[in-house]
């Protein structure tokens, strides 16, 4: 037989994966794949479902439903004060995996390198490399999650075609601030480089913070590309809408790799999703503080029960520290050992490194009923006393 593409093939079943299974065959909690509970605004479903049965099903225009379009493009603008133009500058996708992949595929060649954050989404090292991409890591450590400028600096050079950022960034709950986004832009100016910004948090940041879109730095306008989620910013994440905004020289190319992979997303519910951006300020508000109260309820569980608690300033996970618990065992074993024991999963934080991981840290996923949180913690303070 001959060989098949090996950026795939061999690769291992995720770490999502094989905990999600763990903890459905013991009956566990399972904080450790992201998404919520309890699914998001009753009127964006309801709309969803009118629009299946009276609209027309058939392929919706290959870059998205117009009313979604105008939505993201006046969404920029509210949100940001970013000036789109829905015709030229917006793409809807089958979610931010989507476009993530588009990117990828659009924008990178052979030998190009990307520069890349660890801990790093699962997705990135795969696409970057089926793309022929060249991933330059730079390493973030918990506790701290502290950016090295030097690091960054150096991971850039004459081959550096794009940086990809996640903001604010999975699995570490940091938010980069704004003098580290005006370095990133730098660099990527100085580098003549792009800047594929995975933003699908971008409504989900605590204690006062609001988001900054690297393109709305000086310079980035025309060399970012910015990408949200549906899923994200509706707590629907099975619908699998997302959306990129770029200037059109980058958008072409972009919306040719998507024309040959899905071609078009669902029309019922690229018009919900445009009905709930155009959604009242509180409905923003009362997302980013329902989460919050989450994560300080769980976060002083975890405290209380022993874990070294990480900082969180947006996303919906949570990192703790398991090594003043004094199990003497790594992120991997202690998780499988809650999981069956304690019968609550996380995910060890050393899964999103490609070398060298942190081996005491695990991630939770707090958007999840508050029942299920105080369910979990007091599981895992009985084990723990145990
Ligand atoms: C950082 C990040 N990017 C992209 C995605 C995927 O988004 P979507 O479901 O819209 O494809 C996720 C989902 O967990 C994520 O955490």
């Amino acid at each position: 037989m001959r060989s098949t593409n090996p950026v795939y093939t061999g690769l291992p079943m995720t770490v999502f994966e094989v905990m999600s299974r763990l903890a459905k065959e013991h009956d566990a909690i399972n904080l450790g794949q992201g998404f919520p509970d309890v699914d998001g605004p009753t009127d964006v479903k309801a709309r969803a479902a009118e629009e299946l049965i009276s609209g027309l099903n058939q392929y919706p225009p290959m870059m998205g439903v117009p009313e979604l379009r105008q939505a993201v493009a006046e969404a920029n603008r509210r949100f940001y004060g970013l000036d789109v133009d829905w015709q030229r500058e917006v793409l809807v996708t089958s979610g931010a995996t989507e476009a993530l992949s588009d990117c990828m595929a659009a924008l990178i060649e052979p030998g190009d390198e990307v520069v890349v954050f660890e801990p790093l989404y699962d997705c990135y090292l795969p696409l970057i490399r089926r793309a022929g991409g060249v991933p330059r890591l730079v390493r973030l450590e918990p506790p701290a999650w502290q950016l090295d400028a030097g690091a960054l600096a150096a991971a850039f050079g004459p081959k550096t075609k794009a940086i990809l950022l996640n903001n604010p960034m999975n699995p570490a709950g940091r938010v980069f601030s704004r003098d580290e986004l005006a370095l990133i832009a730098e660099l990527v100016v100085a580098h003549d480089a792009y800047a594929i910004c995975d933003e699908v948090y971008e409504h989900i940041l605590f204690d006062g913070r609001r988001h900054v879109p690297l393109m709305s730095l000086p310079g980035m306008r025309e060399r970012a590309v910015r990408i949200g989620s549906a899923g994200k910013t509706f707590s629907l994440t099975g619908w699998k809408v997302g959306y990129v905004t770029a200037a059109p020289a980058l958008l072409d190319p972009i919306t040719k790799a998507h024309q040959f992979t899905t071609f078009t997303t669902p029309p019922n519910l690229q018009r919900a999703v445009a009905y709930g951006l155009a959604k009242d300020d509180a409905y923003y508000r009362d997302l980013a503080g329902a989460l919050a109260a989450k994560r300080d309820r769980f976060a002083a569980g975890l405290a209380k029960l022993g874990f070294g608690v990480v900082p969180c300033q947006g996303t919906y996970f949570i990192t703790a520290d398991a090594a003043p618990l004094r199990l003497n065992v790594s992120d991997v074993e202690m998780n499988r050992r809650m999981t069956i024991e304690a019968r609550v999963t996380a995910v060890p934080v050393s899964a999103f490194y490609e070398t060298a991981p942190p081996v005491s840290f695990l991630r939770f996923c707090f958007s999840k009923k508050d029942e299920v949180l105080d369910e979990a913690l007091a599981r895992l303070g009985r084990w723990i006393a145990g």
